[in-house]
């Protein structure tokens, strides 16, 4: 499947940064913000390990490591809502209920290209509760005119 990055693509985005396994997570989250379907296909993951002399074993155990990085295509925008207890108590049960009801966002749903709505545990927000992330960004204090708000934004600021 077309991931929307050529080569050269691939290799401007690596060479922002030093090819330094330190610099790893950054430029895999670069790379998949880059790419069409938010995911790090082996086309991609082939040219990291080149680029940071790391084999694939090492490059995918990171990747699979981290829930923030897929390698199959989903949608552009993956929303992270905290299930832990402090959240739960503060309202994860109705900002779910709001996603769907207002905005058909339906959990583990293959329905929507634009976003995913997945689980996650604590964000460590948690004085801030209810809390979710879109991708890499955290949203806090989440109440149904902050969820209007938040995917009104992302849908009306698509590239
Ligand atoms: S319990 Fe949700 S951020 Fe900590």
């Amino acid at each position: 499947m077309q991931n929307s990055l050529n080569i050269e693509e691939i290799k401007t985005i690596l060479k922002k940064y030093k090819p330094e396994k330190a610099y790893l997570i950054k430029a895999l989250h670069d790379l998949q913000n880059a790419s069409l379907n938010n995911s790090l296909p082996y086309e991609i993951l082939d040219e990291v390990c080149k680029y940071f002399n790391l084999t694939k074993a090492q490059v995918l155990g990171v990747v699979t490591y981290y829930s923030m990085f897929s390698i199959k295509p989903r949608s552009k925008y993956v929303i992270r809502l905290c299930k832990s207890p402090v959240c739960f108590v503060k309202g994860t049960l109705n900002i779910l209920e709001y996603l769907k009801q207002k905005h058909n966002i339906l959990p583990n749903s293959k329905n929507n290209e634009l976003f995913a709505l997945e689980f996650t545990e604590c964000l460590g927000l948690c004085n801030e509760a209810p809390a979710m992330q879109i991708n890499e960004k955290p949203f806090t204090n989440l109440n149904e005119s902050k969820i209007d708000e938040i995917i009104n934004f992302y849908k009306s600021n698509l590239p």
